[in-house]
């Protein structure tokens, strides 16, 4: 098994990873828990809610089960009730623990009910996307949408442990196995230059879920993402590098409609745009932009973002939480493994915006 620690200031978690790891998730639940709620979604439910109730009743301790719809529309505050209303119909106490069973968005809605119930109950994170296991389940953001803005409501608040089991991406549909692997070739670009060399040569072992090749990635990202969270956990400065390409991205995702493209697919093409900004600004390498490019395209990401026109891609990315008193601050690279975060010229995004986004929708 691969063990990562993240650090930080109020003290540290395990992440697990290992095929399987479903298996042991009875061993994880602290002695002194009183009981276990079980939050997951219909799909994610259906293929392994069964045995995970099976694995946690093991420990001898109530086991509660609380089924949500499937989708990002449900990340919201009706839903987030939900989980309460069942909370407290089962009479959890603050030593109850809530487990949660599903991708980014069963992890960030349980994560921040979590965080409130009775001023706040442990939670474990058992990501089952690609996406949700090298990024959304560590770091403690959690978060529902609201009408005005997606993640708008959340709290930093950390798990007691991150639990991957390697195993359940292989029911994943290949769609976000590519959401997710924009996230890890993220990774390589803002800190390790060789992981992303590493990607570029086991690409097709990545999209092929080559045991070895996926969790020594699953492994590296949450190191790196980690090792940001250590430093500053609640982006007040370096952690907002792990946003690179997610200015442009978040800008597709709300300016074609949530859903229509995946996260990740958005954060593919934003990385592309990023390596052209930073290539304008601050004189990133063009080979570097072509390796970025082909990456992308291998791994089943767009590489050519919609074409909205430029005002409207200005309006679409000035509600990104990383900016500032109104300018657009941008996540750039200086070389492959360097990131750094900065304001840019009015130019440089005109310039990008009309060499990249050319794809009619
Ligand atoms: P998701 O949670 O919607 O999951 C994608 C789909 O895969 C869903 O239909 C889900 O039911 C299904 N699924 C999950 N596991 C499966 C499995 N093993 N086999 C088959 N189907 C499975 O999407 P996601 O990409 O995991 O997460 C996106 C969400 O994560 C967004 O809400 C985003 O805002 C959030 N996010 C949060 C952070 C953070 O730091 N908290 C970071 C990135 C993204
Ligand atoms: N997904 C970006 C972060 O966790 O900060």
């Amino acid at each position: 098994m691969n063990v990562v620690n993240v650090n930080i200031t109020n003290g540290s978690y395990p992440i697990n990873i290992e095929p399987g790891r479903l298996d042991s998730l009875d061993q994880i639940i602290p002695e002194d828990v009183t009981s276990i709620a079980i939050v997951t979604n219909s799909t994610v439910g259906i293929l392994y809610g069964k045995k995970v109730r099976d694995v946690l009743l093991r420990t001898g301790k109530n086991v509660f089960y609380v089924e949500l719809p499937d989708g990002e529309k449900y990340k919201d505050w009706i839903t987030l009730n939900k989980i309460f209303d069942s909370l407290l119909s089962f009479k959890l106490d603050r030593r109850a623990v809530l487990v949660a069973l599903g991708g980014g968005v069963i992890g960030d809605i349980t994560g921040f009910a979590a965080s409130v119930y009775m001023r706040g109950i442990r939670f474990i994170q058992v990501p089952t996307t690609l996406l949700a296991q090298v990024d959304s389940s560590v770091g403690g953001k959690t978060a529902i949408n609201h009408p005005m803005g997606k993640n708008m409501i959340g709290s930093f608040y950390q798990p007691i442990s991150v639990e991957i089991d390697t195993d359940v991406l292989t029911t994943l549909a290949p769609r976000e196995i590519s959401s997710g692997l924009a996230e890890v070739i993220k990774y390589g670009l803002i800190l390790d230059s060789s992981f992303w060399e590493w990607c570029e040569d086991n690409v097709n072992n990545l999209l092929s879920l080559d045991k070895i090749a996926i969790e020594y990635a699953i492994k590296r990202s949450c190191e790196l993402k980690s090792h940001v969270v250590g430093k500053d956990e609640k982006e007040s400065d370096v952690r907002a590098i792990l946003n690179l390409g997610h200015t442009f991205g978040h800008a597709i995702e709300s300016g074609l409609g949530y859903g229509k493209w995946l996260h990740g697919e958005a954060v593919g093409c934003g990385l592309v745009q990023a390596a052209e900004l930073s290539a304008y600004s601050i004189g990133f390498r063009e080979s570097d932009i072509s390796r970025i490019r082909n990456m992308v395209k291998s791994i089943g990401c767009p590489s050519n973002a919609p074409n909205f026109g430029f005002d409207r891609w200005i309006e679409l990315m000035l509600l990104d939480k990383k900016n500032d008193s109104g300018e657009i601050r941008f996540v750039l690279m200086k070389n492959i493994g360097e990131a750094v975060i900065q304001n840019v010229s009015h130019n440089a995004i005109k310039h990008v915006i009309t060499k990249t986004a050319t794809a009619i929708f």
